[in-house]
């Protein structure tokens, strides 16, 4: 979802202020916030809009709930999502409440404008009525004779009330949803919306009776009614950069390039909102992209249901930016994701633990060690390091086009993709052994190649988690200044500096260690490399090697080779041949005898011509190996460890 031009101005829904903040909230928002990150870091002009929608019964019922007014009710509750949004790390430019003198203006005179010009009138209606949705829906709209959106009863009610002209708008509005296919997004929701129309569309109540709903704008015609606050919540759009149809400065941003909302206010924002636009004589929005929503494991999430995911708190107990990644890696947008708890570990420790946070371990430990913490300087490339700037140059273009595309989590696994290259770049360069050869020339490169790599990565991943990225930068050596970086750095290969010296090491992401059920503790730390910089392995992968000691009965030299002795050992259940690499610094006649330990279920092998079962320790000092032996007594088939 990008444009040639370089404005980009992104909404989120308003926010009913009837309860606090759950998962669906903070990931439109988020997502929201990704893109306007994405822009601003490609130089564009963002303009970023969030809120919340403070009218309507659904907040007056909430207030006499607690028997409080309702505009106590709105001031209690949007602080909840203002200190959310302060914890998601969101930089949305503006925030708008509906209760607000500026909002009320824009809204008031846009009615009389309307009514003024007889886009509104008014009639008797007798209808059927969903009050939890507060709309009026026909018979045929209904499923199972209930609210087709929030699937409870309905009822009758006859009422002289204010319309607004939509029907008459219907063939137009067709016609420019199929002349503009990215109006909206994604395609089976443009359907869902021109399916819609082609069953007649009604003209729309746009008023309330006091008697019935008091808690509103005041209609400027008729004081009597407060106005319908759907009519009254899209116009935040335009009051918040102050609407006013030829002023330069509302021109600056409108029309909007994209509003988010999720799927289930498809029909408000594509074909309401449209035909409102018109009717006021402006600009529709470049697109209006609907996601899906986030379930619970399978169900839907509900409090009735006891299953509401509190975003707040996930953010307490993993990190703001665990929670923004997760959530951004795990839905297609446009399609209904499943969260679980369970789903949020596994991809964190896949992706950030072992992925990322491993990968910026080994190299940064390696450079301490052998570069005195200073980025190496890289000399002449070869294969595999052209390979993996290859690959990190594909992730680039991968994460462009998802944003383009509205597939954020297709960029994100690009990103990962790009990070396991380089986690197998590492196992086969083996960058410990050009250390142990001191092949310094070819270290260099491979340490640049690798940091080079998660330089690249920092940016792509900035709009995503900008915390745990400026983290990843300062270690990389990226100077203050730039910390925040311009998306064309990621394209350009070989802007990490050599001799600049990294910064200390934290633990990016610590693992998130599962213990019998997940507790409210932040997870423990988990060191994934040794201090060569190579992976741990847990004691599970150990116990798979069986050592045992075993007393050599005779060793001799194979024949034509300088390294390799011939040993048959006792391993306490039989006897068994070893070919060992030892000849150059054991004689065979002093090893008669010694007990030594062996690994005892290695796969048999055949050696210049020659079976071994089984491989004995020693340890490689200078060019010498030595064999190691047991202190003391200790019979054969004994195990280690
Ligand atoms: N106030 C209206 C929007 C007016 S915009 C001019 C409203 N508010 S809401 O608070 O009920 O919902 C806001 C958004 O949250 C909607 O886009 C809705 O789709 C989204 N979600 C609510 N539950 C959700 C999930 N379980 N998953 C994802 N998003 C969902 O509607």
């Amino acid at each position: 979802m990008t444009d040639s031009d370089s404005s980009f101005y992104v909404t989120t829904p308003i926010y009913y202020v009837n309860d606090k903040p759950h998962i669906g909230h903070a990931y439109t928002t988020i997502l929201a916030d990704v893109m306007s990150r994405f822009h601003r870091l490609s130089g564009s002009r963002t303009f970023f809009l969030t809120g919340t929608d403070e009218h309507g019964q659904k907040v007056e019922q909430a207030a006499n709930k607690k028997k409080i007014s309702p505009i106590e009710q709105c001031d209690a509750t949007v602080i909840r999502f203002q200190n959310l949004w302060k914890k998601l790390n969101i930089t949305h430019d503006d925030f708008i409440r509906t209760t607000e003198e500026r909002h009320r203006k824009i809204v008031s005179k846009i009615l009389q404008t309307l009514y003024d010009r007889g886009e509104i009138y008014k009639a008797d209606y007798e209808g059927t009525y969903c009050v939890p949705c507060e709309r009026f829906f026909t018979e045929k709209d209904l499923v199972g004779g209930n609210c087709p959106d929030c699937k409870r009863p309905v009822g009758q009610i006859v009422e002289s009330n204010y319309f607004f002209k939509m029907s008459e708008h219907q063939e137009w509005l067709i016609g420019y949803i199929n002349d503009n296919p990215d109006f909206i997004q994604p395609a089976h929701r443009r359907n869902e919306t021109l399916g819609f129309l082609r069953q007649p569309l009604d003209d729309l109540c746009i008023s309330r009776p006091k008697s019935r709903l008091s808690w509103g704008i005041e209609l400027p015609f008729d004081r009597e009614y407060v106005c319908y606050v759907w009519f009254d919540a899209l116009i935040n759009y335009i009051s918040a950069p102050g609407f006013m149809a030829d002023d330069p400065e509302f021109q600056k941003w409108w029309p909007a390039t994209c509003h988010l909302i999720g799927k289930d206010i498809l029909t408000t924002h594509t074909v309401y909102w449209p035909i409102m636009l018109k009717a006021i004589g402006i600009s529709l929005p470049k697109s209006i992209f609907a996601h899906g929503w986030w379930l619970v494991g399978k169900d839907k999430m509900g409090k009735s249901l006891g299953n509401v995911v509190d975003p707040m708190n996930m953010c307490d107990r993993y990190g703001t930016d665990a929670f923004r990644y997760f959530l951004l890696a795990e839905m297609t947008p446009g399609n209904d994701a499943s969260f679980t708890e369970k789903a949020f570990i596994n991809r964190y420790n896949t992706d950030l633990a072992d992925g990322l946070g491993n990968m910026l371990n080994r190299v940064i430990q390696l450079i301490c060690r052998h570069f005195d913490g200073k980025i190496p300087s890289p000399k002449s490339q070869e294969a595999d390091d052209i390979e993996l700037q290859d690959e990190t140059l594909a992730a680039v273009k991968t994460m462009e086009i998802s944003f383009i595309e509205m597939k954020l989590d297709r960029g994100l696994e690009g990103v990962m993709k790009a990070v396991r290259a380089c986690n197998r770049y590492f196992e086969k360069t083996a960058p410990w052994h050009l250390a142990k050869q001191d092949n310094k020339d070819r270290l260099s490169t491979v340490l640049y190649t690798a940091a080079e790599s998660l330089r690249i990565v920092s940016v792509l991943l900035y709009p995503v988690i900008p915390g745990k990225m400026n983290i990843m930068r300062t270690v990389l050596g990226v100077d203050a200044d730039h910390l925040e970086p311009e998306l064309a750095d990621s394209g350009k290969w070989g802007l990490l500096k050599p001799n600049t010296k990294t910064g200390d090491l934290p633990s990016l992401f610590p693992r998130i260690i599962v213990e019998k059920s997940v507790g409210n503790k932040q997870a423990p730390e988990k060191i994934t490399t040794d201090t060569d910089g190579q992976n741990l392995i847990g004691i599970d992968d150990f116990s798979k090697i069986k050592l045992i000691t075993a007393r050599i009965i005779t060793a001799e030299r194979v024949e034509n080779t300088k390294k390799l002795l011939k040993l048959v050992v006792d391993t306490g259940k039989g006897r068994r041949q070893i070919i060992a690499g030892i000849a150059e610094s054991c004689s065979p006649d002093i090893l008669v005898d010694k007990t030594i330990i062996i690994v005892s279920n290695l796969k048999p092998a055949t050696i210049c011509g020659n079976k071994s079962e089984g491989m004995l320790l020693a340890a490689q000092s200078g060019k010498k190996s030595v064999l190691l032996t047991v202190d003391g007594e200790c019979s054969p088939g004994v195990r280690v460890g």
